[in-house]
């Protein structure tokens, strides 16, 4: 295999943290790998809320990371969350400075959206529906400038080198057609590449996104925690398009309703705080009404009327293109995988369990989302922990050296892609068995499944990723045997008393993985 060394550090991913990082860490040399134009693919730039953080001097971090843990159902770690809600303030300063045009109040201060689960006013946002795309549009252009950054794009990562247990490279393929694989080694590899939502069939996730980046730790022996918390977003617009595009809960926070095709308000029957109840709650109500045929819609007309257009105008472009005229009429809502709560376990400085390794963004499990993730906490963490990482991987490598060259790749033949057809029936496996409501017979169904259609893939990295980190995420599930958060069993309704978080290797998976199917034959 043709290896390249180079002096930078080596970024995996192209979205916020991937992003956000490489700028903390100027002007250290690093290279960046981008599966597509930099800028396009990452779930960041389609987040729509923004970014919570205690900006109204009647709010405050401690307040925040109330919020968070109880949303959380028991397993958010209170230092990382009174860490983080503390160090907000601060990015959206730096955000701002570096050009993200955060809505503005005539004093000044910041607009403040509402969203579930949060006891107050408290993300920030642009236009409405706009924050992620115009975060992205910001850092892109300040990292196209920036002098120590290198990008590879149509590149894409499919493997952890590993010497003597540390983690000295990444294996990469072009991320445009079959190739062979080609080293790059460097002296520190920050993971950044997002979650996992395209695992499944119903998902707001950029296309890409299939958990190839946990899998690819997974695969190296990184330890993975909480993979069986799966974030479902209540309101993906259900037009039947893969993916689904999203309905903010900012929508939600501005007064819209959730209603059924009888014009039922369902909420208000199942939670105090009806459609601004946390996220779980609300997409299980939404997958109940589906499968009752009930056809659940969120109905804007009252609250915010004609002002959709111009103050969200990505969920007013989505209802367009599909025929529907939100001014007019509710918009036909579904549960969608959204988020994943679970990934490559990191500790407060962004390491992984593998020396050499930093994580940032959703491809981590920080500990910051327990079992449900508040919202807009997510590109929150990403900024934060990609600070942390850049100044941990700044302490372990010391003085950055004189920038080497970008990397100059050329791929060598390869027919190594895997299968679209297989990978659509992974994700109708996902949803179907590891989805909203989850049980041990469907769990086990899913395992044997996910086992194989990866046989058939052999040889296909980037899919060994993908059925990597879906194993993962059904065999925890099975193993978590209560309810909590986003992990809902219909055969073991309880929550424990005891809140744990998971910890767990895909060699202890795939064990779990084995016995079920040997089980089943
Ligand atoms: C939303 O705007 O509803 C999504 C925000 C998030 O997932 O944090």
């Amino acid at each position: 295999m043709q290896e390249i060394a180079t002096s930078r550090v080596i970024i995996v991913g192209a979205g916020l943290g991937a992003l956000y990082a490489a700028l903390q860490m100027a002007p250290r040399p690093v290279v960046m790998i981008s599966p597509e134009t930099l800028g396009e693919g990452a779930s960041s730039a389609w987040a729509q809320g923004g970014v919570a953080a205690a900006m109204d001097a009647a709010d405050s971090p401690a307040a925040h990371a109330a919020d968070t843990m109880r949303a959380g159902a028991g397993t958010v770690d209170r230092a990382v969350a009174e860490t983080v809600t503390r160090a907000a303030r601060d990015h959206i300063v730096q955000l701002t400075g570096l050009g993200t045009p955060f809505d503005r109040r005539p004093d000044g201060g910041y607009v403040l959206s509402r969203e579930a689960a949060h006891s107050f006013s408290r993300v920030v946002r642009v236009r409405g529906d706009q924050a992620g795309a115009e975060i992205m549009k910001a850092l892109v252009a300040q990292v196209r400038a920036a002098p120590s950054i290198e990008v590879l794009e149509g590149v894409m990562a499919t493997a952890l080198e590993l010497s003597g247990g540390r983690v000295t490279g990444v294996r990469v393929e072009s991320a445009r057609a079959a190739s062979g694989p080609v080293l790059l080694r460097g002296p520190a590899v920050l993971l950044a590449g997002g979650g996992s939502g395209g695992l499944y069939a119903l998902t707001t996730n950029p296309p890409r996104i299939r958990g190839q980046v946990i899998g690819m730790a997974a695969r190296a022996g990184a330890v993975i925690a909480d993979p069986e918390f799966v974030q479902f977003h209540p309101t993906a617009i259900d037009v039947g398009e893969d993916p689904a595009p999203l309905a903010t809960e900012a929508l939600r926070g501005e007064g819209a309703v959730l209603v059924n095709r009888r014009g039922e308000r369902f909420m208000t029957a199942i939670h105090p705080d009806a459609e601004l109840a946390p996220r779980d709650v609300v997409a299980r109500a939404i997958f109940a009404q589906t499968r009752a045929g009930l056809r659940p819609m969120l109905d804007t007309r009252q609250a915010i009327g004609a002002r959709i257009v111009t103050q969200f105008p990505a969920v007013a472009a989505a209802c367009a293109r599909n025929g529907i005229d939100p001014v007019t009429q509710p918009i036909p809502v579904a549960a969608a995988a959204h988020y994943h709560m679970g990934g490559i376990d990191t500790d407060i400085h962004g390491r992984a369990s593998l020396d050499g390794l930093w994580v940032c963004g959703e491809a981590s499990s920080t500990g910051l989302h327990g079992a449900n993730r508040l919202a807009s906490n997510g590109l929150l963490e990403a900024l934060v922990y990609a600070r942390f990482c850049a100044l941990d991987i700044g302490a372990a490598l010391g003085d950055p050296p004189a920038p080497d060259p970008a990397p100059k790749i050329g791929f060598p033949p390869g027919d190594r892609w895997p299968d679209a057809a297989v990978i659509r029936t992974l994700r109708q496996v996902m949803t179907e068995h590891v989805g909203v409501i989850r049980d041990a017979r469907g769990l086990k169904i899913a395992l044997a499944e996910i086992a194989r259609l990866e046989r058939t893939q052999a040889g296909a990295e980037s899919f060994a990723d993908m059925t990597a980190t879906a194993t993962l995420i059904a065999a925890a599930a099975l193993l978590r045997e209560e309810s909590r958060g986003a992990h809902s069993r219909a055969d073991f309704p309880q929550t424990d008393a005891m809140a744990a978080r998971t910890r767990i290797t895909l060699k202890r998976a795939l064990a779990v993985r084995d016995a079920v199917c040997e089980e089943l034959k």
